[in-house]
């Protein structure tokens, strides 16, 4: 049994968020320094959601989303890899998706790196479009592609 729990970045204890950047460092392509995650602690845009079994950690959803604004940011995500290919990444980004639809976004946004062919294949099956390459983004050459999600419509919202 998967529970979700959802909460602002800026609510979380300190020993939850040592452990996400424990995650972000360990297993996710680009991690954010130590720095960034305490910054964005201050800032009350930022959405966590948790995915755990049994009280253990499988997956992690990091979103932005600014009062008042129809876009949703997807920052993050990343699952346990022995959870991986187990539908836990749809039903954490699922629940997610929902939260950001209730605080009033019609659309998601979020950037993967090109070389990324799983996280872009999930993100395809989660029925986001490309938009975009941006040049450059992660440097040394690496760009990155930006996909949409529009929730305007139901039938897009990736729900099977
Ligand atoms: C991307 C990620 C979150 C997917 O999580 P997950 O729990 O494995 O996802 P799901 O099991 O819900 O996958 C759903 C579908 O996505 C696609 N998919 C997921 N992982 C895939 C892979 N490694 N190869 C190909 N397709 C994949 C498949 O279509 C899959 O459906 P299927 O199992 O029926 O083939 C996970 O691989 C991860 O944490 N990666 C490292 C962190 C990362 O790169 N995050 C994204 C950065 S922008």
């Amino acid at each position: 049994m998967i529970e979700i729990l959802e909460s602002r970045l800026s609510q979380l204890s300190e020993s939850a968020l040592e452990l996400i950047m424990f995650w972000d460092k360990r297993h996710f392509p680009t991690p954010w320094k130590e720095n960034a995650w305490r910054d964005s602690l201050r800032n009350d845009s930022y959405w966590i959601f948790r995915a755990s079994s049994h009280g253990n950690l499988l997956g992690v959803a990091l979103f932005k989303k600014i009062e008042g604004d129809e876009v949703g940011h997807l920052l993050k995500i990343l699952t346990d890899p022995p959870a991986r290919k187990k539908r836990l990444g749809t039903e954490l980004l699922n629940f997610a998706i929902e939260s950001m639809r209730q605080k009033g976004a019609s659309r998601i946004f979020l950037e993967v790196s090109e070389t990324n062919h799983s996280a872009i294949a999930f993100y395809r099956h989660m029925k986001f479009v490309q938009i975009h390459v941006s040049k450059h983004f992660y440097g040394a050459g690496e760009d990155a592609l930006i996909f949409e999600k529009s929730l305007l419509s139901e039938a897009l919202t990736g729900k099977e």
